[in-house]
């Protein structure tokens, strides 16, 4: 698939723009338009759904050693500054960065980066052989965006756009364990925007400075956690392809220890061959990360070792610098069995804007199709799962005459009250069925003369190009049927 017809779909039939266009576009920012923003909505529902809502407490999944609770949260995006500097991301997250001094291009990107492609910002100026010796040594660049909080504010007052959603499951494990009932095992969920600085934002909204996270921390005993961590990534993995990414362009890789984040002792990726990847290249839509007890551990004791920084240092037991942790007892008492303990957490965190555009790459088909005159013709058709579709069904008269958009209108009005629904009454039917194809719609509606005499419609499959007569009573439960 050709990744620049899909951006140019897009943005024609609004679904991504770029942010700030009319001024030029601002670089790793995106806006999502009409029908981005209910697919977008959908992906996340599904999530929730999945994770929360839709969860069962009392029995257990199949694959899961016991039945578990899972509960939702939403956080602030600014936090105290002393959490990203116990978490890690004060010191460690950061991406090596160098520069290019050639002359005509003075780029500047991600050290990793070079390693596969010569100076990927202006390859052009760069004729021949790419000469490493015109880099500047790798230097460190801290990926939180800084703010300074109030009028009178100074570096003292300096916080973080949270990069990472997880961190206020974290510094709320207490707050959810007095306030809900919950025991562990249990899971907390949250969705919700994410910032990095990144070096060199790409490749459409795969790599953003702000994203959304759907990011889940899954609290079990330690003697469970690697049952727990094999029980989620074959969950989630299987979430992507029931959602209808096909198995073919899906891969789940286990990190090799280097690979493995300074606070992860075990991580799979869930991969999807994006059509901008080189042949055999895969881009990450999820990690499911054995974080162990790094976490509460820290926000409890602090940070051990801090690598560069000497502020708000204090001597630990050992007499070695840490950053001071909160001081707040994060373990958790089982009044069954009498035990304290740290629990281990496991946690699925996967991109809201990456599996989106997961989805609309997988959808993204041209095939030949008969227009009215018989005649085959290329048609776009975003085969998406009628769950993520922006609009269930479009309702359409066959011609605006003879009480067809009355008798049309009655039954968009019944769907609307139950699902996203489009009425659309202009130009030739062929040409509302091909705008319906682009905008990934499962399913056209159609009065006809014949509606009129018998009250039933026709439903058009979008991928089977099928076309049945049902009655216009049964029509709503139809469509909610077909969805799933
Ligand atoms: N709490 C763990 C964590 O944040 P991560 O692998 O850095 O782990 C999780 O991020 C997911 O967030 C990624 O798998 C990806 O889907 C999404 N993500 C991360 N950085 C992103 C970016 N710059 N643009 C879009 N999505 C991003």
């Amino acid at each position: 698939m050709d990744m620049d017809k899909l951006v140019s779909l897009c943005k024609r039939r609004g679904f991504i723009f770029q942010s700030s266009e009319i001024y030029g576009g601002l670089n790793g920012f995106w806006d999502y338009g009409p029908l981005g923003v209910e697919l977008k909505r959908n992906v996340k529902e599904a999530w929730w759904r999945e994770m929360v809502t839709g969860h069962d407490d009392v029995s257990v999944p199949a694959g899961a050693p016991e039945a578990y609770e899972m509960v939702g949260l939403d956080c602030s995006i600014i936090m105290h500054p002393q959490v990203w500097k116990c978490s890690g991301h004060y010191d460690l997250f950061v991406d090596k960065m160098v520069d290019c001094r050639t002359e005509g291009c003075k780029g500047r990107f991600r050290v990793d980066h070079i390693q596969t492609s010569p100076c990927p910002l202006k390859p052009s100026k760069h004729p021949g052989e790419f000469d490493k010796c015109q880099l500047t040594a790798p230097r460190d660049f801290n990926l939180m965006f800084k703010t300074i909080i109030g009028a009178l504010g100074s570096e003292e007052d300096a916080a973080y756009l949270r990069p990472e959603t997880a961190q206020g499951m974290f510094v709320n494990f207490k707050n959810v364990l007095d306030s809900s009932r919950v025991k562990v095992p249990f899971g907390i969920a949250q969705m919700g925007k994410s910032f990095r600085n990144e070096i060199t934002p790409r490749n459409f909204t795969f790599r953003s400075r702000e994203f959304e996270q759907m990011e889940m921390e899954f609290f079990c005993h330690p003697s469970q956690s690697q049952q727990w961590y094999s029980y989620w990534r074959d969950r989630r993995m299987k979430w992507y392809t029931d959602l209808g990414l096909s198995s073919n362009r899906l891969q789940l890789r286990e990190h090799a220890s280097d690979e493995l984040s300074h606070y992860s002792c075990g991580t799979s990726d869930i991969e999807y061959a994006f059509p901008f990847l080189g042949p055999g290249e895969y881009g990450e839509l999820e990690g499911v990360a054995h974080r162990g007890d790094f976490d509460l551990r820290s926000h409890m004791e602090g940070k051990l070792d801090p690598k560069t920084r000497p502020l708000e240092l204090e001597k630990g037991p050992d007499g070695k610098p840490r950053y001071k942790g909160s001081g707040k007892d994060l373990t958790y008492f089982d009044d069954m069995k009498k035990e304290r303990y740290t629990p281990h957490v496991i946690e699925p965190a996967a991109g809201a804007d990456r599996a989106t555009l997961a989805f609309l790459c997988e959808a993204y088909h041209e095939d030949q199709a008969p227009d009215e005159k018989g005649e085959m013709q290329t048609r776009v058709v975003l085969k998406l799962h009628p769950r993520l579709a922006p609009l269930k069904a479009a309702v359409f008269p066959l011609v605006k005459k003879d009480g067809m958009p009355e008798l049309a209108q009655q039954i968009y009005r019944a769907l609307k009250q139950q699902m996203n629904v489009y009425y659309d009454e202009k130009g030739a039917i062929g040409r509302r069925y091909r705008r319906q194809d682009e905008a990934g719609t499962p399913f056209c509606i159609t009065v006809d003369g014949q509606s009129l005499q018998d009250k039933t419609v026709t439903v058009r499959d979008r991928d089977s190009l099928e076309q049945s007569r049902i009655k216009v009573d049964d029509v709503v439960d139809d469509i909610r049927r077909r969805i799933g």
